[in-house]
């Protein structure tokens, strides 16, 4: 990544603007209300912000969009925002606000005049979101992004009530990172390393190899990478900002860094897109990076599973019967449901070890999903009415797309299998279902679960308001927010 857009925020000086370069961006209420800043810009460039103002393009947009004026005469800037912001704006116009703003940016910066407006924190982040840009592997000119300054009224208040949304923005851009990142550069190995760093952060990291997974028993994760050259690996993440002994929230992952199907094998078109595929992993990881980086007083622990699912001499075989951690067998009808089989054993450990408050696991599971819900949902599946619904609350309030799905007997049964337990798919219709279901049985009784099936939340072809293309880092502050609300010491 690029480094990361830092806001500054400092008071409101409106002496230097005419020499300011760069971009300027100004809040404004609607047209009505002239503030200094308003006034100051309007005469600077002799009349043309006050045009801006009135004419019907401005009068038609939505709260939260902006009209740019291009190289403004009477201003050294390249650029005037005006970003139509009023006062009483809720918090989801404030950060499309800040997204706008952060569209634009380019390599000499922005000022943006805050002023008093009771939001700034939320457009510095909405901002910062935006800015974000993955650009590890080009060569050439990079597009380093200059500096951004608010000019605010009380620089240390906004300072202090950005400090929590910038340890938020830093775990969202470490999951869009590790997701956006090609299957050659995040290998097995590249993975693990990058989780055992979060170290520094005061995390507890441990590595799981190949040996330790099969003394645990973790038939089902290793036989998925038992065809690639890079070893399976089960990381292991602890924050403990809570209660001492109190049991933790889990946080499961599915972290396979490619998958190509194996003996399953996925036709070409399209499957360079499951570099992806380790998002869920990527969505855990990016949640304890910024519960470490903002000491939240919670105890929460990241569980992934991290595996490859090729094709090969020694791959696993449609067909297969394999037998859990948890001790019931599977016949592997599809080689290509291989993340399931990851989870099992992940989710079961983990309740095993940690037997925790309640368990939230995060794959990009199945194109079911995306069949059902499009991009602009996460499927959710429980069996916990309570913590599916502070789930669904902590996500709206976050506007991030989630959509409580149904299950049930009926499509728990298509999971019957002949010759073994169940069999780890359960046909075309209802895919998203039949996936949860199967990881239903590996959850013990009474224990609270969410499934966040995030095929087509995780990565996105066209640019959001708060993210460029790509991946998106869907989860993270939701996921922060129901540990905020629910899990924290108060
Ligand atoms: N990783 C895929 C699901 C996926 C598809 C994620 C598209 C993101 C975008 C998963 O491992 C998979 O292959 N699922 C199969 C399940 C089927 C074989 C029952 C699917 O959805 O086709
Ligand atoms: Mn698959
Ligand atoms: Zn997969």
């Amino acid at each position: 990544m690029t480094a990361p857009v830092k806001p500054d925020f400092i008071l409101t000086n409106l002496d230097n603007l005419a020499l300011q370069t760069g971009k300027i961006a100004v809040l404004v209420d609607g047209v009505a209300p002239r503030t200094r800043a308003v006034k100051r810009l309007d005469r600077l460039t002799r009349g043309a912000v006050l045009r801006v103002m009135r004419s019907d393009a401005f009068g038609k947009l939505k709260v939260g969009e902006a009209i740019e004026l291009a190289y403004p005469s009477g201003l050294a800037a390249d650029a005037l925002l005006v970003v139509r912001l009023p006062r009483r704006a809720d918090q989801d116009q404030a950060r499309k606000a800040g997204g706008v703003i952060g569209r634009a940016l380019g390599k000499d910066g922005c000022l943006v005049i805050a002023d008093g407006h009771p939001r700034t924190a939320e457009v510095a982040f909405g901002l910062t979101l935006r800015a974000y840009d993955f650009a590890n592997h080009k060569t050439g000119d990079k597009k380093d992004l200059g500096p951004v300054t608010f000019m605010v009224s009380a620089p240390e208040v906004v300072a202090a009530g950005f400090a929590d949304l910038a340890a938020l923005a830093e775990g969202v851009f470490f999951t869009r990172d590790l997701v956006n990142e090609p299957s050659n550069v995040l290998t097995t190995f590249e993975f693990a390393e990058r989780l055992a760093a979060l170290r520094d952060l005061g995390l507890e990291v441990e590595v799981l190899d190949e040996e330790q997974l099969s003394h645990l028993g973790m038939r089902l994760l290793l036989g998925v990478g038992q065809g690639s050259e890079s070893p399976s690996k089960v990381v292991v993440m602890q924050w403990k900002g809570g209660v001492d002994d109190a049991p933790p929230l889990a946080l499961v992952g599915k972290g396979v860094v490619f998958d190509t199907g194996g003996i399953s094998i996925k036709p070409a078109a399209g499957m360079e897109d499951m570099t992806m595929d380790m998002g869920g992993a990527g969505v855990v990881a990016g949640v304890m990076r910024a519960l470490a980086l903002r000491k939240a007083r919670a105890n929460v622990v990241g569980l992934v599973g991290i595996v490859e699912n090729m094709p090969d001499g020694r791959a696993q075989r449609p067909g297969d019967v394999v037998r859990s951690m948890k001790g019931d067998t599977v016949e592997v009808i599809n080689t290509d449901a291989e993340g399931r089989l990851v989870l099992a054993d992940v989710l079961w450990y983990a309740q095993e070890r940690f037997n925790p408050a309640g368990i939230i696991d995060l794959a990009t599971l199945t194109g079911a999903v995306i069949v059902a819900l499009g991009h602009e949902n996460t499927g959710v599946f429980s069996n916990d009415d309570d913590l599916c619904n502070a789930f669904l609350k902590a996500a709206a309030a976050e506007g991030e797309g989630a959509w409580r799905m149904p299950m049930g007997q009926a499509y728990d049964d298509k999971l019957k299998s002949r010759i073994a337990d169940m069999m780890n798919v359960g046909g075309r219709e209802g895919g998203a279902v039949t996936a949860a279901q199967f990881l239903k049985r590996f959850i013990k009784e009474g224990l609270p679960w969410i499934h966040l099936d995030i095929a087509g939340t995780a990565l996105v072809k066209a640019d959001l308001p708060l993210s460029p293309k790509g991946a998106t880092g869907w989860g993270v502050l939701a996921l922060n927010r129901l540990i905020r609300d629910k899990f924290e010491a108060k």
